[in-house]
C-alpha cells in the first residue's frame, strides 16, 4: 500500500541546529560496512565508549540487535536486506535530527542500498566507513560459527560465501581491520570527526 496523500509533514519547533548548538557538536551517521566478522560492531562500540566519555551524544545501531526487534521480519534475501538498510537509514536520520552521532554496524553489502541511505542525508552528514578485512580472516575468526554453517550449506545467502559483498567505491574512511588495532582505528575516526568540524 502506498503513502496516504492525507499525511502532512510537521517541522519540529526545536530544530536539529538548535540541538547541535546546545550539544556543542554536529550530528552525523558513521556508516560502518563490511563482512560478517570484520569487526564493525567492535569498532562502532569502542568509538561509542570514547565519544560517551567525552560527553558527546552518541549511539550505536547494530545489525544483530536491530534484527531482534524492528527488523525481525526480514530475511537475508536481497530485497529484505534492502528494506533492512532502508529502515536503518530512516532510524539513523532520526538520530541525526536529534543531535546524535550515530554509528551503524550493518554488513550493507549492496552499493545501491548504501547510496540510497547516503541520499537521505545532507552533505557531510553521512560518513561511510569501510571496515576492510579479507574474507579468509573473517572466516578464520568466525566468532559466531556462521561461516562454518554456511560452508556446510546449513545457512544460505551468507555474505561472502553465496551472497556478494560489493566493496565501497568512494568511502570517506577505510579501516584496514587486519592491520590496525581497535584503539588506532578509533583514533582515525576521531581525527576524521575533528578534521571535518563535526567535533
Ligand atoms: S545486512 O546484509 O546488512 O542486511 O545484514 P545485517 O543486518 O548487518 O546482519 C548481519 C548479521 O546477521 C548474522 N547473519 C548473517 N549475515 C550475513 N548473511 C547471512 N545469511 C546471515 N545470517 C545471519 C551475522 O551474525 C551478521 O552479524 P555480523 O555482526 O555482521 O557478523
Amino acid at each position: 500500500m502506498g503513502k496516504s496523500s492525507h499525511i502532512v509533514w510537521h517541522d519540529t519547533l526545536v530544530t536539529k541546529r538548535d540541538r547541535q548548538l546546545r550539544n556543542g557538536h554536529k550530528s552525523c551517521v558513521l556508516w560502518f560496512t563490511g563482512l560478517s566478522g570484520s569487526g564493525k560492531s567492535s569498532l562502532a562500540n569502542a568509538l561509542d565508549v570514547e565519544l560517551f566519555h567525552q560527553g558527546i551524544k552518541s549511539y550505536v545501531l547494530d545489525g544483530d540487535n536491530i534484527r531482534h526487534g524492528l527488523n525481525k521480519d526480514l530475511s537475508f534475501k536481497k530485497e529484505d536486506r534492502k528494506e533492512n538498510i532502508r529502515r536503518v537509514g530512516e532510524v539513523a536520520k532520526l538520530f541525526v535530527d536529534s543531535g546524535h552521532i550515530v554509528s551503524t554496524a550493518f554488513i550493507s553489502p549492496f552499493y545501491e542500498d548504501r547510496q540510497l541511505v547516503r541520499n537521505m542525508f545532507e552533505q557531510n552528514e553521512f560518513i561511510e566507513v569501510f571496515v576492510d578485512c579479507p574474507l579468509h580472516l573473517c572466516e578464520k575468526r568466525d566468532p559466531k560459527g556462521l561461516y562454518k554453517k554456511a560452508r556446510l550449506g546449513e545457512i544460505s545467502d551468507f555474505t561472502g560465501i553465496d551472497s556478494p559483498y560489493e566493496v565501497p567505491i568512494n568511502p570517506e574512511l577505510v579501516i584496514e581491520a587486519d592491520k590496525m588495532t581497535i584503539e588506532k582505528s578509533v583514533q582515525l575516526v576521531m581525527s576524521y570527526l575533528k578534521d571535518s568540524d563535526i567535533l
